[in-house]
Parts: C-alpha cells; structure tokens; sequence
C-alpha cells in the first residue's frame, strides 16, 4: 500500500465495538493518522459494548457468521493473546418455543454443515441432574445445550483493544471535544469531516460512523436503523451462592430473557429479550437511544421487569425477586435482517459506515475491524460486501434467521414514561 494513502487522516466518530476494533486494525495494518471520537472515554458508559460479560457464541443459521465467531473465538481465548483471561467456557442452553425455535434449528444445521458440535437437545430432569442450581420448572423451554458458547469480559476486551489502538498512535478524543454533532460536506456532498459539540471541526479523507445506537442522530439511514433497548439488571449473590451458582451455563430463553453464571464478585446479570424502542415525535419518527446520561432519573421499564422476573421462576427462582444492585437500557442499532451495515455511503464520497450490531455484534470484536478496513481499502469479499451493503427497505428474508422474535415496545407507549421525552443528543 502506498506511503500516502497510510498517512491519511482517518476520523473514527464512535469508540465502542466497531470503532474501536476498526482503529485497532487500522493501526495494525500501518495507517498513522487515525483519530477516534467518542461523547466519553474509552470504555463510553453509554456504549452497547461497555458491559461486564457478553455471549461469544458460534451458533449461526448463517454460515459467514459461524465462521467468523469461530476465528473471533479463537482470539478471545488465546491464552497468550490480548485478550488473555477474559474468556469463560460456560456452555449455554438456548432456550426456544414455537417462534424460536426455527431459528435454533437452522444454527444447528449450519453448525453441522461446518462440522462443528451443533447444540442438542436437553430435557429438564438432565438439566436438574447437571446443574442443581437451575430448579425452575423449566415451563414453556424447549432445551438445547451447547458447549461451544462462553462468556467474556466485554469492557475489559474494549479497553484492552483501544489501549493497544493508542500505543500504536491512534488518537482518542473525548468530551465535547469528542462528542459528534455534525457531518461536514463540501459542494460536491463528499464528507470531508465532522464538527463536534465544542465547535472544534476534524477533517479526514475517510470518516468512519461508528456510532452505533445513536448513528441516525448524524445521518439520514433511510429508515435501516432502529436503536432498541434492552433491559438489564445486576443483583448481588453471597459467598455461598456464588458457589452454588458459579458453573452454572448461560442461560438464554429466547422469547424470555438471558442470564449468566455469577463474576467472581458475585454480580449477576439478567436481561430482558422483550426490547424497547424510543419513536419520540422531536426525532424526526425515528427511534434514537434514550440514555441515562440525558435522563438521570430513568429507570428500567416496570412491565418488562415484571416478566424478567417471572421468566427467572421458570429457570433459577430462588434469585426471582432479588434487588436490583444496578440496572440500565443498553441501546443497540438493529438492521431488519441483523446483517451489519459496514459499506461506503452511496452519494457522500469518503463516508464509511460501521454499524448495526443487532443485537449480536460483540463477539466479532477481535476480527470485525479487518473487515471494516477491508471495505474502506475496496478489498472486501463481494459476497460479504453483498450482505452489508445500503439496503433502505431490506427486509428479514427468511423467518429462520430471527433470533428475536418478540415485536419491541415504544418506551412513549409505557406506564412512567412518555411525558417527559426530550432529544438524548
Ligand atoms: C444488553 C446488551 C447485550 C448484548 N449482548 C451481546 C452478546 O452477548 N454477544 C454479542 O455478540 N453481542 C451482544 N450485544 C450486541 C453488541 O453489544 C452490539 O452489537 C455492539 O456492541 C455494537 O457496537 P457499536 O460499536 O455499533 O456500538 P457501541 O458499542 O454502542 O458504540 C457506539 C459508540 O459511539 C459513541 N457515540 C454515540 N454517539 C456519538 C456521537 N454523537 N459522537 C461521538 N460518539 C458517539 C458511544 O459513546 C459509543 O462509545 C448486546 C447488546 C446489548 C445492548
Ligand atoms: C493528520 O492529519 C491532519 C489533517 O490532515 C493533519 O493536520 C495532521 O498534521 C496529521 N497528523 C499526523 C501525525 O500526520
Ligand atoms: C466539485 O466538482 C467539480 C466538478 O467536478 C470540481 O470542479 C470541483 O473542484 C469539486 N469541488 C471540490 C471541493 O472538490
């Protein structure tokens, strides 16, 4: 590659998930004038990645997704690599009923086709008799087990990846300073740039958004985009249950909700599979996160709580009605098919987008980024640049491929909120 084209400016707005590993690769493959922005310091409190665990899985219906999970989880547990320590062999159950279990299905039969151990059914009384932690009732599970799934230390991950991004001389701005407000074209509507809340203005002759939830605050995505919300809580577990608790799987019900096994403090995590979204009428009728650093008072919603905790009767209901230690909504950009969105813009010249989670985004973190470089670089496979291209009215193509099925919530339409909505950005 040539001197030039190493030494351009390259502006990252977003320093979560994709961001981040897109200035890790970067640096890696010789650029050395990357900058990355982000409203907060690495790890942003308000990205989807920031979290204390996530799933790394490779069950996919889609077989460019298995694959790379699988090269992705070849990294996360490296005992040499950078990510050392951080990942934790669980094994998980997935939990399915009618809606989902299509979806379960056809990762097994992907699974199979790449000759990796698919998932398989397992009944309660096995369950009970593995794992004696787990006494619900198991009521409307259909059960598969999966010993290929783990947890990792997601926020550790980040910073790990962003510190190794810095030392190679990326740059990381934060802050205002940080905080993008406004893309920059010139007459001819090639992006050149990016204004941020404290008025400085970076240029670049790539601009990469990156910014997840929050990328339709920035740019018209002609309706790709939907940020949801999903719910989460921390509660707090003894000693004693810790040890009772510890080699317990993730527990993943589909249509219910997620749970994992405890840390070594004792904090467990809980989330709803019931997702919300924020169609307030001031954003232009699109749904944009609604964080808590706008809205100190939110909490979680109640309704969704209350099946949370219902749905843990079924699965662990000795921990049903813990307290809360910490909740939040964590805001994720979804793409209707859950294909990612990481492509050029098709009119504005120099526009890089790197975006669209959906929900199963973080796991990629360790390869994803070489991908992204790759389509800035105009090298990316054709038939995975097929996959993420700009697809205004892209549609989920194949009920199969829906690992969510549960239609989202408006957070407008719930008791306690709705009244109080004003702009998050
Ligand atoms: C609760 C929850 C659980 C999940 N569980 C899993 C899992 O188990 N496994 C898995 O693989 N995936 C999981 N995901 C999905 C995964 O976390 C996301 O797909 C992924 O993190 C998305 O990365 P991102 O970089 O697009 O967004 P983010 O990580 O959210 O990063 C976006 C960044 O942009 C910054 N930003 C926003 N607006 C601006 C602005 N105007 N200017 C500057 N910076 C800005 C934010 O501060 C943030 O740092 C989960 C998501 C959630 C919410
Ligand atoms: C990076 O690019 C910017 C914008 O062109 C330029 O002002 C700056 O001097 C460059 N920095 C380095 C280290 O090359
Ligand atoms: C815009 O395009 C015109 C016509 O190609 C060209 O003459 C002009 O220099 C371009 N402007 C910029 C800022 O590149």
């Amino acid at each position: 590659m040539a001197s030039s084209q190493l030494s351009s400016p390259i502006i990252i707005i977003g320093g979560g998930t994709f961001g981040t590993t897109t200035a890790f690769h970067l640096a890696k493959k010789g650029y050395t004038n990357v900058t990355v922005l982000d409203r907060f310091p690495v790890p942003s409190l308000e990205a989807a990645g920031n979290d204390i665990n996530k799933v790394v899985r490779t069950e996919y219906p889609e077989p460019l997704y298995t694959k790379l999970a699988s090269d992705a989880r070849d990294i996360w547990r490296d005992p040499n690599g950078l990510f050392a320590g951080l990942y934790n062999p669980s094994g998980w159950i997935i939990g399915a009923t009618d809606r989902s279990t299509p979806f379960v299905e056809a990762s097994i039969k992907s699974a199979k086709g790449l000759g990796v151990d698919p998932p398989r059914l397992v009944p309660t009384d096995e369950i009970h008799q593995q794992w004696p932690a787990m006494n619900g009732g198991f009521q409307g599970w259909k059960s598969y087990w999966s010993p290929n799934a783990a947890w990792v230390n997601a926020r550790e991950g980040i910073v790990r990846m962003a510190r190794e991004a810095m030392k190679a001389g990326v740059r990381y701005i934060s802050g205002t300073a940080g905080f993008a407000k406004q893309l920059l074209y010139d007459e001819n509507q090639t992006c050149v740039g990016v204004k941020c809340a404290d008025g400085t203005a970076y240029f670049g002759s790539q601009i990469v958004l990156a910014a997840g939830a929050a990328a339709g605050s920035l740019l018209d995505l002609e309706g790709q985009i939907v940020a949801k919300g999903h719910t989460v809580g921390h509660i707090q577990l003894t000693p004693d249950e810790v040890e009772k608790y510890k080699s317990i799987p993730i527990l993943d019900h589909l249509e219910g909700g997620i749970l994992f096994p405890p840390q070594e403090d004792g904090i467990m995590k809980i989330g709803a599979c019931h997702f919300v979204t924020n169609y307030a009428k001031s954003l232009n009728g699109i749904s944009l996160p609604r964080y808590r650093s706008d809205n100190p008072k939110d909490n979680i919603p109640a309704v969704i709580e209350a099946r949370l905790r219902k749905w843990m009767e079924t699965c662990v209901p000795d921990l049903a009605h813990r307290e809360w230690v910490e909740t939040r909504i964590c805001w994720d950009g979804d793409m209707p098919d859950y294909h990612f969105l990481i492509t050029s813009h098709p009119t504005h010249k120099n526009l890089k987008i790197a975006i669209g989670g959906s929900a199963h985004g973080f796991k990629f973190l360790p390869v994803l980024g070489k991908y992204i470089v790759q389509m800035m670089d105009g090298t990316l496979d054709p038939e995975i640049a097929q996959k993420w291209k700009w697809r205004p009215g892209a549609k989920l193509s194949d009920y199969e491929t829906n690992p969510h099925p549960e239609a989202p919530e408006d957070l407008n339409d719930m008791p306690g909120w709705g009244s109080d909505i004003k702009s998050p950005l």
